[in-house]
């Protein structure tokens, strides 16, 4: 079922998602090396984890064209219009690279769905503040692309990753060889979230500058999903003077030893450069997803 022209929108998860966010979560302890960014994984098996329902809820409500949705207690809640997108990041869009095929990457080793419906996916994580606004479109009939669902998730300003710290402090192997989404160790879910496309292919989040850790350069995950495939999955990165700028101030600054630059990075594409500028109390930024609509990364 295509996307293009369905323009359910989906107030409900406001609503829902205290319901969404007191699934039980597993604490389990691993210890791994590194952080291993070579992973794929099935999407049936990320709706079906053990806190998919949030997203599947919500994939669900926007592919059906439905008025209401099934929360995880069995009620329904009403899907309305989505929320407007925050302007002042959008603007950027204007200057950012249209029609040309994001490239995809590997999802990395800590991926999960964490059922945050949500823009601001900070939860106080300290840090220099970061406005992204994002558009997915059509590579191919350089349209728009509504009622897609944008995931963002990547680690604080110390290198650590919510629902897997214990793994993301650098010690051990991810749980099952790391293949296969992860399946939260921790109860944290700081820098994660989803947000659904307006009538404009646009979604906005408020976040920090990423942090760094060992053998990857500053980035942020993405994942683009429409009904039920995956067709993007990739990474935004920045500009090494900015990212300079941004490291050199707290709490960045307390650690020291940032081995993998833009340049030195295996995943790194020119394309995956997001276009930022200063913010009063930060920076804000742009970048395009051009998908392909008919491709499915499961
Ligand atoms: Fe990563």
């Amino acid at each position: 079922m295509t996307m293009m022209g369905n323009f359910v929108t989906a107030y409900w998860l406001t609503a829902a998602l205290s319901i969404f966010q007191a699934q039980s979560v597993q604490v389990l302890i691993e210890r791994n090396v590194m952080h291993d960014e070579g992973k794929r994984v099935s999407r049936r098996k990320a709706l079906a984890g053990i806190s998919s329902v949030g997203l599947a809820a919500l994939l669900t409500a926007c592919s059906r064209n439905e008025p209401t949705a099934t929360t995880t207690t069995g009620t329904q809640a009403p899907v309305s219009p989505r929320a407007e997108v925050t302007p002042s990041a959008t603007a950027l869009l204007d200057k950012a690279n249209t029609c040309t095929l994001t490239p995809s990457t590997t999802q990395g080793p800590y991926y999960f769905d964490a059922d945050k419906i949500r823009s601001d996916i900070r939860e106080s994580r300290p840090g220099t503040r970061l406005e992204l606004a994002i558009q997915v479109q059509d590579s191919e009939l350089c349209t728009p692309v509504p009622n897609a669902v944008v995931e963002l998730w990547h680690c604080d300003a110390s290198g650590l990753y919510s629902g897997a710290e214990d793994l993301s402090r650098g010690a051990g192997q991810a749980p099952g060889g790391g293949g296969g989404d992860l399946e939260p160790q921790d109860a944290n879910r700081y820098l994660r979230g989803a947000q659904v496309t307006d009538a404009f292919g646009r979604v906005t989040f408020v976040t920090i500058w990423p942090g760094w850790y060992r053998g990857r350069t500053v980035h942020i995950h993405a994942m683009v999903h429409i009904d039920d495939n995956r067709p993007l999955t990739t990474q935004i990165m920045f500009d090494e003077a900015v990212n300079a700028k941004v490291l050199g101030k707290a709490p960045y600054n307390q650690r020291r030893g940032r081995d993998t630059l833009n340049e030195d990075d295996g995943i790194f594409d020119p394309m995956m450069l997001m276009k930022t500028e200063p913010a009063d109390d930060g920076y804000k930024g742009a970048i395009v997803f051009a998908i392909d609509s008919d491709k499915d990364g499961t």
